[in-house]
């Protein structure tokens, strides 16, 4: 890697400018900073839930969302809806996967059995952009995830969490549910001029 970036002029020049004070700005430590920099940038605060402009059919997605049956905003709550509302790690197992998949999530790293199918809750922001869903994109839609909350995950799921109890809507409800997750993108950041990559301009 910086092997790449010490023979590219262009990033020469700009590690050149951001890291003056080094003698040799090209180091693993300025290429994390730079990322890191970068990434506190990209700032998404501006879809219609941010605007509080959600119209009425968002709305009443917003209140099956945060209902007793669905218990969405249980698991997926705070500014990103990525953290639980309960005080405890931000890892479940849905029960969308049986003991076959590849991905055992937490396990692989804690071995603890407990741990077993437990991913971390991803943010709600933003999903117009980001299909496929799911740690390992077998949603392709988020219809179908939605339909394996319904079903209360897979029948053969093991160490499932006692929130995926599934639930039943109907077409009216369910298109309430998706307009109000829809109403958390945010379409200002990926048209921002700043975020373009300069390498593509000619
Ligand atoms: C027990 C906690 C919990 C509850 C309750 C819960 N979720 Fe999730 N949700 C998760 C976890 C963990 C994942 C990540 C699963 C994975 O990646 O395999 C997830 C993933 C998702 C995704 C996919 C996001 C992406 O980018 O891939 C959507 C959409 C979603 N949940 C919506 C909902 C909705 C709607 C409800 C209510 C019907 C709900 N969730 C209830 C924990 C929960």
């Amino acid at each position: 890697m910086l092997k790449r970036f010490s023979s590219d002029k262009v990033y020469q020049q700009l590690f050149q400018t951001a890291f003056t004070k080094d003698e040799n700005p090209v180091t693993v430590k300025n290429v994390q900073y730079s990322i890191a920099s970068f990434i506190k940038t990209i700032v998404s605060f501006q879809s219609a839930y941010d605007k509080k402009m959600l119209n009425e059919t968002e709305q009443k997605g917003l209140q099956l969302f945060q209902s007793k049956e669905l218990k969405c905003s249980q698991c997926h709550s705070g500014v990103n809806f990525n953290q639980p509302q309960f005080q405890t790690s931000p890892y479940f197992n849905t029960g969308f996967f049986t003991d076959t998949f590849v991905n055992k999530g937490l396990f692989a790293f804690t071995k603890n059995k407990n741990d077993w199918g437990k991913y971390k809750v991803p943010t709600l922001r933003n999903l117009v952009f980001t299909a496929p869903y799911l740690h390992d994109g077998s949603a392709e839609t988020l219809e179908q995830v939605i339909q394996l909350y319904e079903q209360g995950g897979k029948p053969s799921a093991v160490n499932k969490h006692l929130f995926i109890t599934g639930f039943k809507l109907n077409s009216q409800q369910r298109s309430e549910l998706m307009a109000f997750l829809l109403s958390l993108s945010d379409s200002t950041v990926i048209t921002n001029n700043v975020f373009t990559n300069p390498w593509t301009i000619k």
